[in-house]
């Protein structure tokens, strides 16, 4: 039995209506999730950067519905605008998963939801609106039902929820450096359910910058989904799982000793592995544009001719994360308006850093 499953009658209910609000922000992979099986589970460890600035806020109103119907009434607004694409989305996750959200029966629900991001820089981001999502839901659980949860324990079953969603959405539940799969490592205490912090990390990586270079804002001819479905049959597929777990292992080693070039090495090498594997699918696509790539060689130069710590990576698209320490923001703040603002549409260049974790506002 699923211990997130709770059964309630309506006469439990506390309010007849309510509002509850969470901003929750989105997250970069150091070493990313690319493949999946049975529900939503992954076929590696992941590990990333909770961001700051990237995030989405979703308000929530619900109320008490007639009867006790397993018809859920939902109303989405995106950017002040009624959205049915994404209400379709949600209706049908809430749908699937009907059995973890037995209170939809008696509520009617109403979400607002914004991003601090501009609409066009092509990084809309499902990890930060399905985090946002599920954190609302289990506070709406909570507080409808008068539960008394702690913050820990509407957490836990929050990055439980967002990883049926979304599986990186599962990362975004907690602040700074998270993981997301099952390990042997030590320091790693996630499982393929539930991301969790990871612990021991070397300061320096707590303050880490990523400026992420908008190099294309399109939508991607490719989604996410359709490439986890491609590791499925993938000719490397194994080969990848398993030098997944390797990186991760010596990943988590660098961080906890504050090894900032080998942390540049590392996570190169598995932003490229992303996107081999992508050019190594069938069919075979390519995701990185040609000034990804020369966002990529500016910055390899940049690195050799001053030494300095500033690294690389890519989700499932063209758009460059550039990661790097804190002490060094201004010397590359230059180097990013000299060199790279030319090679990004429209110059876009959005600024952000590792942050706290979602915040809830009502
Ligand atoms: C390359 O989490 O978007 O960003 O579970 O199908 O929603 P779904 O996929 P999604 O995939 C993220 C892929 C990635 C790597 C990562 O974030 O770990």
């Amino acid at each position: 039995m699923n211990s997130y499953i709770k059964k309630y009658t309506k006469k439990e209910l506390i309010e007849d209506t309510g509002r509850v609000s969470w901003t929750s922000p989105s997250n970069i992979a150091l070493i990313k999730y690319w493949g999946k099986h049975g529900k939503q589970l992954p076929c590696n460890p992941s590990i990333s950067f909770t961001l700051n600035e990237s995030k989405t806020t979703m308000d929530f109103s619900w109320s008490i519905k007639d009867g006790g119907k397993d018809e859920i009434v939902l109303d989405f607004y995106f950017e002040n605008k009624k959205n049915e694409a994404f209400e379709n989305k949600i209706r049908k996750f809430l749908e699937d998963n009907f059995e973890l959200f037995p209170f939809l029966k008696y509520l009617s629900l109403e979400i607002e939801s914004t991003n601090s991001f501009p609409h066009s820089a092509g990084i809309a981001s499902s990890a930060s609106s399905m985090s946002a999502l599920a954190l609302g839901l289990c506070t709406i659980e909570d507080q409808a039902f008068d539960l008394n949860q702690s913050e820990e324990e509407i957490l836990d079953k929050a990055t439980y929820i967002a990883r049926l969603a979304s599986g990186s959405a599962s990362r975004s539940v907690f602040p700074g450096i998270v993981s997301w799969g099952k390990s042997d490592l030590e320091d790693i205490k996630s499982t393929d359910e539930k991301a969790a912090t990871v612990e021991g990390i070397a300061d320096v990586f707590k303050t880490y910058q990523d400026s992420i270079v908008i190099v294309d804002a399109g939508e991607k001819a490719v989604s996410s989904r359709a490439g986890h479905a491609l590791m499925e049959a993938h000719p490397f597929r194994d080969v990848r799982f398993k030098h997944a777990n390797d990186q991760l292992a010596l990943l988590v080693e660098v961080m906890k000793s504050g090894d900032v070039d080998q942390f540049c090495e590392i996570v190169e090498t598995e932003a490229l592995e992303l996107h081999g594997l992508m050019m190594n699918s069938s069919p075979s696509y390519t995701l990185m544009r040609p000034n990804t790539l020369a966002v990529i060689e500016k910055i390899r130069a940049f690195r050799s001719e001053t030494g300095l710590p500033i690294c690389f990576t890519l989700d499932a698209g063209p758009n460059v994360h550039i990661l790097y320490p804190e002490s060094i923001k201004n010397e590359i703040n230059e180097f990013m308006i000299n060199e790279l603002t030319p090679l990004a549409q429209g110059g876009l260049i959005i600024h952000d850093k590792v942050g706290s974790g979602p915040e809830r506002f009502l």
